[in-house]
Protein backbone atom coordinates (compact mmCIF):
# COMPACT_ATOMS: atom_id res chain seq x y z
CA UNK A 1 0.00 0.00 0.00
CA UNK A 2 1.60 3.75 -0.92
CA UNK A 3 2.10 5.78 2.10
CA UNK A 4 2.30 9.75 2.31
CA UNK A 5 5.13 9.10 4.52
CA UNK A 6 7.86 6.75 4.70
CA UNK A 7 10.73 6.48 7.17
CA UNK A 8 13.76 5.04 5.82
CA UNK A 9 16.76 4.28 8.33
CA UNK A 10 19.35 1.37 8.46
CA UNK A 11 17.34 0.07 11.55
CA UNK A 12 14.25 -0.82 12.01
CA UNK A 13 12.36 0.74 15.43
CA UNK A 14 12.21 -2.43 16.90
CA UNK A 15 14.06 -5.44 18.28
CA UNK A 16 13.98 -9.02 18.28
CA UNK A 17 12.57 -10.55 21.40
CA UNK A 18 11.99 -14.49 22.49
CA UNK A 19 8.47 -14.31 23.50
CA UNK A 20 6.80 -15.62 27.39
CA UNK A 21 5.79 -18.45 24.58
CA UNK A 22 9.08 -18.95 22.86
CA UNK A 23 8.28 -17.70 19.78
CA UNK A 24 9.86 -14.88 18.33
CA UNK A 25 8.18 -11.64 18.47
CA UNK A 26 9.47 -7.55 18.20
CA UNK A 27 9.92 -4.99 21.55
CA UNK A 28 9.91 -1.07 20.77
CA UNK A 29 13.64 -0.59 21.04
CA UNK A 30 14.23 2.10 23.38
CA UNK A 31 15.40 5.20 22.43
CA UNK A 32 13.81 8.90 21.38
CA UNK A 33 14.02 8.42 17.30
CA UNK A 34 11.06 6.63 17.45
CA UNK A 35 9.00 8.26 19.81
CA UNK A 36 9.61 11.45 17.97
CA UNK A 37 8.43 10.20 14.98
CA UNK A 38 5.70 8.09 15.51
CA UNK A 39 3.09 10.51 16.17
CA UNK A 40 4.00 11.67 12.80
CA UNK A 41 3.78 8.43 11.02
CA UNK A 42 0.33 7.34 12.24
CA UNK A 43 -0.63 11.06 11.30
CA UNK A 44 0.24 10.27 7.37
CA UNK A 45 -0.31 6.28 6.97
CA UNK A 46 3.62 6.51 7.62
CA UNK A 47 5.55 3.29 7.00
CA UNK A 48 9.08 2.60 8.71
CA UNK A 49 12.37 0.74 6.63
CA UNK A 50 15.42 -0.84 7.78
CA UNK A 51 17.05 -3.50 8.90
CA UNK A 52 15.85 -5.86 11.73
CA UNK A 53 19.24 -6.89 12.95
CA UNK A 54 20.22 -10.52 11.37
CA UNK A 55 20.34 -12.18 8.84
CA UNK A 56 16.47 -13.72 8.03
CA UNK A 57 15.72 -13.25 4.55
CA UNK A 58 12.39 -12.01 2.98
CA UNK A 59 10.68 -11.04 5.81
CA UNK A 60 7.25 -9.22 5.13
CA UNK A 61 6.06 -6.23 6.26
CA UNK A 62 4.22 -6.18 9.18
CA UNK A 63 2.56 -4.27 11.75
CA UNK A 64 3.53 -3.40 15.53
CA UNK A 65 1.96 -1.21 17.98
CA UNK A 66 0.15 0.28 15.07
CA UNK A 67 3.61 1.29 13.00
CA UNK A 68 3.64 -0.36 10.23
CA UNK A 69 6.94 -1.48 9.15
CA UNK A 70 9.05 -2.92 6.19
CA UNK A 71 12.33 -5.11 6.77
CA UNK A 72 15.24 -5.22 4.65
CA UNK A 73 16.79 -8.46 4.67
CA UNK A 74 21.09 -8.46 4.84
CA UNK A 75 23.25 -11.23 4.00
CA UNK A 76 26.44 -12.45 5.93
CA UNK A 77 28.37 -10.28 3.14
CA UNK A 78 25.88 -7.42 3.16
CA UNK A 79 26.65 -6.65 6.64
CA UNK A 80 30.56 -7.65 6.60
CA UNK A 81 30.89 -5.19 3.88
CA UNK A 82 28.29 -2.53 4.24
CA UNK A 83 27.54 -2.26 8.05
CA UNK A 84 30.74 -3.13 9.71
CA UNK A 85 32.91 -2.32 6.65
CA UNK A 86 32.11 1.42 4.88
CA UNK A 87 29.46 2.19 7.43
CA UNK A 88 31.57 0.97 10.57
CA UNK A 89 35.10 1.26 9.06
CA UNK A 90 35.21 4.29 7.06
CA UNK A 91 32.31 6.17 7.65
CA UNK A 92 32.31 6.09 11.54
CA UNK A 93 35.45 7.05 12.16
CA UNK A 94 35.87 9.80 9.25
CA UNK A 95 32.80 11.65 10.40
CA UNK A 96 34.39 11.61 14.33
CA UNK A 97 37.21 13.39 13.47
CA UNK A 98 39.58 10.78 12.81
CA UNK A 99 39.71 9.28 16.02
CA UNK A 100 40.30 5.58 14.99
CA UNK A 101 42.11 5.17 11.55
CA UNK A 102 39.34 4.86 8.65
CA UNK A 103 39.73 2.18 6.17
CA UNK A 104 39.33 2.83 2.88
CA UNK A 105 38.52 -0.71 0.59
CA UNK A 106 36.80 -0.42 -2.80
CA UNK A 107 34.64 -3.66 -2.27
CA UNK A 108 33.13 -1.88 0.64
CA UNK A 109 31.82 1.13 -0.89
CA UNK A 110 30.69 -1.53 -3.61
CA UNK A 111 28.28 -2.79 -1.46
CA UNK A 112 27.64 0.70 0.32
CA UNK A 113 26.01 1.45 -3.48
CA UNK A 114 24.21 -1.91 -3.86
CA UNK A 115 22.26 -1.85 -0.38
CA UNK A 116 22.03 1.74 -0.38
CA UNK A 117 20.37 0.98 -4.28
CA UNK A 118 18.26 -1.55 -2.56
CA UNK A 119 16.88 0.75 0.03
CA UNK A 120 15.99 3.45 -2.28
CA UNK A 121 13.88 1.31 -4.70
CA UNK A 122 12.26 -0.19 -1.83
CA UNK A 123 11.49 3.65 -0.50
CA UNK A 124 10.26 4.29 -3.98
CA UNK A 125 8.03 1.27 -3.91
CA UNK A 126 6.31 2.18 -0.54
CA UNK A 127 6.26 5.60 -1.28
CA UNK A 128 2.76 7.27 -2.94
CA UNK A 129 2.49 10.08 -5.79
CA UNK A 130 4.06 13.29 -4.34
CA UNK A 131 5.02 11.37 -0.58
CA UNK A 132 7.26 12.65 1.80
CA UNK A 133 10.66 10.10 2.71
CA UNK A 134 12.65 10.97 5.39
CA UNK A 135 16.24 8.99 5.06
CA UNK A 136 18.05 9.23 8.64
CA UNK A 137 22.04 8.99 9.34
CA UNK A 138 25.93 7.77 7.36
CA UNK A 139 24.41 4.18 6.33
CA UNK A 140 22.16 5.77 3.76
CA UNK A 141 23.55 8.95 2.11
CA UNK A 142 22.88 7.92 -1.51
CA UNK A 143 19.60 6.84 -0.71
CA UNK A 144 18.26 10.67 -1.17
CA UNK A 145 19.92 10.66 -5.24
CA UNK A 146 18.55 7.33 -6.23
CA UNK A 147 15.11 7.87 -4.78
CA UNK A 148 15.29 11.51 -6.56
CA UNK A 149 16.10 9.66 -10.01
CA UNK A 150 13.47 7.03 -9.93
CA UNK A 151 10.96 9.30 -7.96
CA UNK A 152 11.17 12.69 -9.13
CA UNK A 153 7.79 13.45 -7.65
CA UNK A 154 8.94 13.01 -4.08
CA UNK A 155 9.88 15.25 -1.16
CA UNK A 156 12.80 14.27 0.26
CA UNK A 157 14.61 14.84 3.47
CA UNK A 158 17.69 13.40 5.05
CA UNK A 159 19.25 13.94 8.39
CA UNK A 160 22.28 12.83 9.80
CA UNK A 161 22.53 11.69 13.50
CA UNK A 162 26.16 11.80 13.75
CA UNK A 163 28.79 15.05 13.12
CA UNK A 164 29.86 15.81 9.49
CA UNK A 165 33.64 16.29 8.82
CA UNK A 166 35.48 19.34 8.16
CA UNK A 167 36.69 19.73 3.89
CA UNK A 168 40.53 18.36 5.40
CA UNK A 169 39.29 15.19 6.61
CA UNK A 170 35.92 14.53 4.43
CA UNK A 171 38.45 14.74 1.52
CA UNK A 172 40.42 11.79 2.09
CA UNK A 173 37.26 9.48 1.07
CA UNK A 174 38.18 8.40 -2.61
CA UNK A 175 34.19 8.49 -3.23
CA UNK A 176 33.58 11.95 -2.15
CA UNK A 177 31.73 13.51 -4.82
CA UNK A 178 29.68 10.66 -4.73
CA UNK A 179 28.53 11.23 -1.39
CA UNK A 180 28.13 14.86 -1.44
CA UNK A 181 25.84 13.92 -4.72
CA UNK A 182 24.01 11.49 -3.03
CA UNK A 183 22.94 13.72 -0.32
CA UNK A 184 21.78 16.61 -2.75
CA UNK A 185 19.01 14.25 -4.00
CA UNK A 186 17.27 15.91 -0.87
CA UNK A 187 15.18 19.12 -0.37
CA UNK A 188 16.52 19.41 2.95
CA UNK A 189 19.99 17.91 4.49
CA UNK A 190 19.55 18.26 8.41
CA UNK A 191 22.65 18.35 11.30
CA UNK A 192 23.24 18.56 14.28
CA UNK A 193 24.82 21.72 14.43
CA UNK A 194 25.81 24.68 12.56
CA UNK A 195 29.41 23.55 12.03
CA UNK A 196 28.20 20.27 10.58
CA UNK A 197 25.79 21.78 7.92
CA UNK A 198 28.54 24.64 6.88
CA UNK A 199 31.28 21.92 6.81
CA UNK A 200 28.43 20.42 4.09
CA UNK A 201 27.79 23.36 2.34
CA UNK A 202 31.39 24.18 2.01
CA UNK A 203 32.38 20.89 0.49
CA UNK A 204 29.55 21.10 -2.14
CA UNK A 205 30.96 24.83 -2.99
CA UNK A 206 34.24 23.74 -3.42
CA UNK A 207 34.19 20.00 -4.20
CA UNK A 208 31.02 19.75 -6.59
CA UNK A 209 31.21 23.38 -7.70
CA UNK A 210 27.56 23.99 -7.37
CA UNK A 211 26.56 27.90 -6.31
CA UNK A 212 25.84 28.24 -2.66
CA UNK A 213 24.19 31.34 -0.60
CA UNK A 214 24.26 30.64 3.17
CA UNK A 215 22.58 27.59 3.80
CA UNK A 216 21.14 27.23 0.17
CA UNK A 217 22.54 25.12 -2.61
CA UNK A 218 21.56 25.63 -6.13
CA UNK A 219 21.75 23.16 -8.42
CA UNK A 220 22.04 23.29 -12.35
CA UNK A 221 18.72 21.59 -12.85
CA UNK A 222 16.89 25.01 -10.97
CA UNK A 223 16.31 22.86 -7.64
CA UNK A 224 17.00 24.22 -4.38
CA UNK A 225 18.63 22.48 -1.58
CA UNK A 226 18.52 23.80 2.22
CA UNK A 227 21.39 22.49 4.83
CA UNK A 228 20.05 23.37 7.94
CA UNK A 229 20.67 22.41 11.54
CA UNK A 230 18.48 20.85 13.65
CA UNK A 231 19.55 19.88 17.06
CA UNK A 232 17.98 16.25 18.18
CA UNK A 233 16.61 16.04 21.36
CA UNK A 234 14.94 13.50 23.78
CA UNK A 235 11.52 12.32 25.32
CA UNK A 236 11.95 14.74 27.90
CA UNK A 237 8.49 14.07 29.27
CA UNK A 238 8.61 10.35 29.18
CA UNK A 239 12.19 10.21 31.29
CA UNK A 240 10.53 13.25 33.71
CA UNK A 241 7.89 10.65 34.48
CA UNK A 242 9.84 7.65 34.45
CA UNK A 243 12.62 9.06 37.05
CA UNK A 244 9.93 10.43 39.47
CA UNK A 245 7.80 6.79 39.41
CA UNK A 246 7.91 4.81 42.55
CA UNK A 247 9.46 1.56 41.30
CA UNK A 248 12.34 3.56 39.72
CA UNK A 249 12.86 5.68 42.96
CA UNK A 250 12.77 2.43 45.14
CA UNK A 251 15.64 1.26 42.27
CA UNK A 252 17.93 4.23 42.31
CA UNK A 253 17.97 3.68 46.51
CA UNK A 254 18.77 0.24 45.85
CA UNK A 255 21.73 0.76 43.45
CA UNK A 256 22.98 3.27 45.83
CA UNK A 257 22.69 0.57 48.95
CA UNK A 258 24.46 -2.50 46.54
CA UNK A 259 27.04 0.04 45.74
CA UNK A 260 28.31 0.28 49.83
CA UNK A 261 26.20 3.90 50.27
CA UNK A 262 29.07 5.84 48.84
CA UNK A 263 29.02 9.65 49.55
CA UNK A 264 29.41 10.50 45.76
CA UNK A 265 28.38 8.03 42.72
CA UNK A 266 30.18 9.10 39.41
CA UNK A 267 28.31 7.22 36.11
CA UNK A 268 29.27 6.96 32.68
CA UNK A 269 26.48 5.30 30.02
CA UNK A 270 28.10 4.89 26.95
CA UNK A 271 27.63 2.57 23.77
CA UNK A 272 31.61 0.80 24.18
CA UNK A 273 32.75 3.18 21.30
CA UNK A 274 36.21 4.16 20.51
CA UNK A 275 34.51 8.18 20.11
CA UNK A 276 33.13 8.04 23.88
CA UNK A 277 36.41 8.88 25.84
CA UNK A 278 35.53 5.66 28.31
CA UNK A 279 39.46 5.03 28.88
CA UNK A 280 40.82 8.62 29.42
CA UNK A 281 37.44 9.45 31.96
CA UNK A 282 38.35 6.10 33.86
CA UNK A 283 42.12 6.83 33.99
CA UNK A 284 41.32 10.36 35.12
CA UNK A 285 39.07 9.40 38.03
CA UNK A 286 41.42 6.97 39.03
CA UNK A 287 44.13 9.18 39.20
CA UNK A 288 42.10 11.20 41.92
CA UNK A 289 41.89 8.33 44.01
CA UNK A 290 45.63 7.51 43.66
CA UNK A 291 46.67 11.36 44.19
CA UNK A 292 44.51 11.06 47.41
CA UNK A 293 41.97 13.61 46.56
CA UNK A 294 39.24 10.85 46.37
CA UNK A 295 39.08 7.54 48.17
CA UNK A 296 36.98 4.34 47.28
CA UNK A 297 34.87 4.66 50.77
CA UNK A 298 33.57 7.93 49.53
CA UNK A 299 33.07 7.74 45.89
CA UNK A 300 32.59 5.25 43.09
CA UNK A 301 32.88 5.08 39.34
CA UNK A 302 29.41 3.37 37.70
CA UNK A 303 30.75 2.48 34.10
CA UNK A 304 28.35 0.77 31.87
CA UNK A 305 29.13 -0.28 28.79
CA UNK A 306 26.84 -0.92 26.08
CA UNK A 307 27.74 -4.07 23.95
CA UNK A 308 28.26 -2.27 20.46
CA UNK A 309 29.46 -3.84 16.42
CA UNK A 310 31.54 -6.35 18.19
CA UNK A 311 32.53 -7.33 15.19
CA UNK A 312 34.39 -4.62 13.80
CA UNK A 313 38.32 -4.93 15.29
CA UNK A 314 38.36 -1.77 16.32
CA UNK A 315 35.69 -2.47 18.83
CA UNK A 316 37.17 -5.57 19.97
CA UNK A 317 40.32 -4.25 20.78
CA UNK A 318 38.86 -1.24 23.04
CA UNK A 319 36.70 -3.99 24.59
CA UNK A 320 40.04 -5.67 26.10
CA UNK A 321 41.67 -2.34 26.57
CA UNK A 322 38.72 -1.26 28.93
CA UNK A 323 39.07 -4.39 30.84
CA UNK A 324 42.68 -4.18 31.37
CA UNK A 325 42.21 -1.08 32.71
CA UNK A 326 39.12 -1.37 35.05
CA UNK A 327 40.84 -4.84 36.39
CA UNK A 328 44.26 -2.80 36.89
CA UNK A 329 42.38 0.21 38.27
CA UNK A 330 40.00 -2.16 40.94
CA UNK A 331 43.45 -4.57 41.37
CA UNK A 332 45.75 -1.20 42.69
CA UNK A 333 43.28 0.78 44.45
CA UNK A 334 40.51 -0.92 45.14
CA UNK A 335 39.23 -2.24 48.58
CA UNK A 336 37.04 -5.88 50.11
CA UNK A 337 33.68 -4.57 48.33
CA UNK A 338 34.88 -1.39 47.20
CA UNK A 339 35.94 -1.38 43.89
CA UNK A 340 36.75 2.21 42.57
CA UNK A 341 35.06 1.17 39.22
CA UNK A 342 31.65 -0.65 38.87
CA UNK A 343 31.89 -1.43 35.50
CA UNK A 344 29.15 -2.98 33.73
CA UNK A 345 29.29 -5.01 29.94
CA UNK A 346 25.40 -4.70 29.13
CA UNK A 347 22.62 -3.18 27.74
CA UNK A 348 19.70 -2.27 30.14
CA UNK A 349 16.09 -1.06 29.68
CA UNK A 350 14.81 2.55 30.26
CA UNK A 351 13.80 2.22 33.57
CA UNK A 352 16.83 0.63 34.74
CA UNK A 353 18.47 3.69 32.86
CA UNK A 354 16.26 6.00 34.76
CA UNK A 355 16.84 4.44 38.29
CA UNK A 356 21.06 4.73 37.35
CA UNK A 357 20.83 8.33 36.61
CA UNK A 358 18.82 9.07 39.90
CA UNK A 359 21.36 7.18 41.80
CA UNK A 360 24.16 9.23 40.24
CA UNK A 361 25.41 12.52 42.11
CA UNK A 362 27.93 13.33 39.00
CA UNK A 363 27.22 12.41 35.53
CA UNK A 364 30.17 11.94 33.43
CA UNK A 365 30.43 12.39 29.52
CA UNK A 366 33.72 12.65 27.63
CA UNK A 367 33.72 11.83 24.19
CA UNK A 368 36.27 12.85 21.91
CA UNK A 369 33.48 13.52 19.41
CA UNK A 370 29.68 13.05 19.34
CA UNK A 371 26.65 14.39 16.77
CA UNK A 372 24.65 14.90 20.56
CA UNK A 373 24.86 12.51 22.63
CA UNK A 374 21.99 12.08 24.20
CA UNK A 375 22.75 10.00 27.47
CA UNK A 376 23.55 13.76 28.50
CA UNK A 377 20.44 15.00 28.11
CA UNK A 378 18.47 12.14 29.34
CA UNK A 379 20.51 12.64 32.69
CA UNK A 380 19.72 16.15 32.96
CA UNK A 381 15.43 15.64 32.42
CA UNK A 382 15.83 13.05 35.51
CA UNK A 383 16.98 15.29 38.00
CA UNK A 384 13.60 16.41 38.49
CA UNK A 385 14.67 18.01 42.43
CA UNK A 386 17.50 19.61 40.34
CA UNK A 387 20.62 17.97 41.74
CA UNK A 388 23.35 16.31 40.41
CA UNK A 389 26.18 17.22 38.25
CA UNK A 390 26.92 17.24 34.60
CA UNK A 391 30.31 16.59 33.75
CA UNK A 392 30.32 16.83 29.67
CA UNK A 393 32.79 17.47 26.56
CA UNK A 394 33.36 20.57 24.72
CA UNK A 395 32.94 17.98 21.38
CA UNK A 396 29.69 16.68 21.95
CA UNK A 397 27.49 18.55 20.26
CA UNK A 398 25.05 18.16 23.56
CA UNK A 399 27.87 20.81 24.81
CA UNK A 400 26.47 23.77 22.20
CA UNK A 401 22.80 23.52 24.32
CA UNK A 402 23.95 22.47 28.08
CA UNK A 403 26.62 25.57 28.99
CA UNK A 404 25.84 25.13 32.64
CA UNK A 405 27.70 21.70 32.56
CA UNK A 406 31.77 21.53 33.70
CA UNK A 407 32.83 21.56 30.24
CA UNK A 408 36.29 19.46 29.15
CA UNK A 409 38.35 18.86 26.73
CA UNK A 410 38.68 15.01 26.91
CA UNK A 411 42.36 14.87 25.56
CA UNK A 412 43.40 16.66 28.49
CA UNK A 413 43.88 14.22 31.59
CA UNK A 414 44.81 16.85 34.15
CA UNK A 415 41.98 19.09 32.81
CA UNK A 416 38.51 16.42 33.35
CA UNK A 417 40.67 15.82 36.72
CA UNK A 418 39.94 19.28 38.21
CA UNK A 419 36.09 19.57 36.39
CA UNK A 420 35.78 16.13 38.33
CA UNK A 421 36.75 17.22 41.34
CA UNK A 422 35.22 20.57 41.02
CA UNK A 423 31.93 18.62 40.41
CA UNK A 424 32.27 16.32 43.47
CA UNK A 425 33.53 19.07 45.74
CA UNK A 426 30.25 21.88 44.36
CA UNK A 427 27.93 23.22 46.61
CA UNK A 428 24.48 22.12 46.33
CA UNK A 429 23.40 25.60 45.61
CA UNK A 430 26.03 25.77 42.80
CA UNK A 431 24.92 22.98 41.28
CA UNK A 432 21.22 23.47 41.45
CA UNK A 433 21.81 27.05 39.70
CA UNK A 434 23.49 25.23 37.18
CA UNK A 435 20.85 22.44 36.48
CA UNK A 436 18.24 23.96 36.94
CA UNK A 437 19.48 26.58 33.51
CA UNK A 438 19.80 22.61 32.04
CA UNK A 439 16.29 21.33 32.48
CA UNK A 440 14.91 24.54 31.35
CA UNK A 441 16.68 23.98 27.90
CA UNK A 442 16.04 20.07 27.66
CA UNK A 443 12.71 20.90 28.85
CA UNK A 444 11.51 22.83 26.01
CA UNK A 445 13.33 21.85 23.76
CA UNK A 446 11.86 18.50 23.74
CA UNK A 447 12.68 15.36 20.62
CA UNK A 448 8.95 16.08 19.17
CA UNK A 449 9.77 19.86 18.75
CA UNK A 450 13.04 18.70 17.07
CA UNK A 451 10.49 16.02 14.46
CA UNK A 452 7.81 19.04 14.08
CA UNK A 453 10.64 21.97 13.27
CA UNK A 454 12.50 19.43 10.67
CA UNK A 455 8.77 18.86 9.20
CA UNK A 456 7.93 21.74 8.62
CA UNK A 457 11.17 22.99 6.93
CA UNK A 458 10.17 20.49 4.57
CA UNK A 459 7.07 20.94 3.80
CA UNK A 460 8.10 24.76 3.28
CA UNK A 461 11.26 24.04 1.09
CA UNK A 462 9.65 25.60 -2.44
CA UNK A 463 11.85 23.45 -5.35
CA UNK A 464 9.49 20.33 -4.19
CA UNK A 465 6.52 19.47 -6.07
CA UNK A 466 5.55 16.76 -3.39
CA UNK A 467 2.47 17.18 -0.94
CA UNK A 468 3.30 18.80 2.50
CA UNK A 469 2.87 16.54 5.34
CA UNK A 470 0.31 16.60 8.17
CA UNK A 471 2.27 17.85 11.63
CA UNK A 472 1.13 15.46 14.50
CA UNK A 473 -1.74 16.30 16.70
CA UNK A 474 0.04 16.41 19.97
CA UNK A 475 -1.94 16.24 23.16
C1 LIG B 1 24.50 5.86 16.45
C2 LIG B 1 24.10 6.05 14.99
C3 LIG B 1 22.84 5.24 14.66
C4 LIG B 1 23.03 3.81 15.09
C5 LIG B 1 23.38 3.73 16.58
C6 LIG B 1 23.62 2.30 17.07
O1 LIG B 1 23.62 6.51 17.28
O2 LIG B 1 23.90 7.42 14.71
O3 LIG B 1 22.57 5.31 13.27
O4 LIG B 1 21.87 3.06 14.81
O5 LIG B 1 24.57 4.49 16.79
O6 LIG B 1 24.59 1.65 16.30
P1 LIG B 1 24.26 0.35 15.46
O7 LIG B 1 25.49 0.15 14.61
O8 LIG B 1 24.09 -0.74 16.47
O9 LIG B 1 23.01 0.57 14.67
Amino acid sequence: MPNNLVIVANRLPVDRVEQADGTPGWRLSPGGLVTAIEPVMRANDGVWLGWPGGTDQDLEPFEHDGMSLVPMSMSQTDIELFYEGFSNGTLWPLYHDLVAKPEFHREWWDAYVSVNRRFAEKAADNAAEGATVWVHDYQLQLVPQMLREIRPDLRIGFYLHIPFPPGELFQQLPWRRQLLEGLLGADLVGFQGHGAAGNFVRLVRQRVGHKTHKDLVYLPDGRTVRAAAFPISIDSQGFEDLATSEPVAARAKEIREALGSPTKVFLGIDRLDYTKGIYARLRAFSELIADGHLDVEDAVFVQVAVPSREQVEQYRILRDDIDRLVGRINGDLGRIGRPAISYLHSSYPREEMAALYRSADIMVVTPYRDGMNLVAKEYVACRTDNTGALVLSEFAGAAEELRQAWLVNPYDINGMKSALLEAYRAEPKETTRRMKAMRRTVTQNDVAAWADSFMTELADVRSSHGKAVRPAKRS
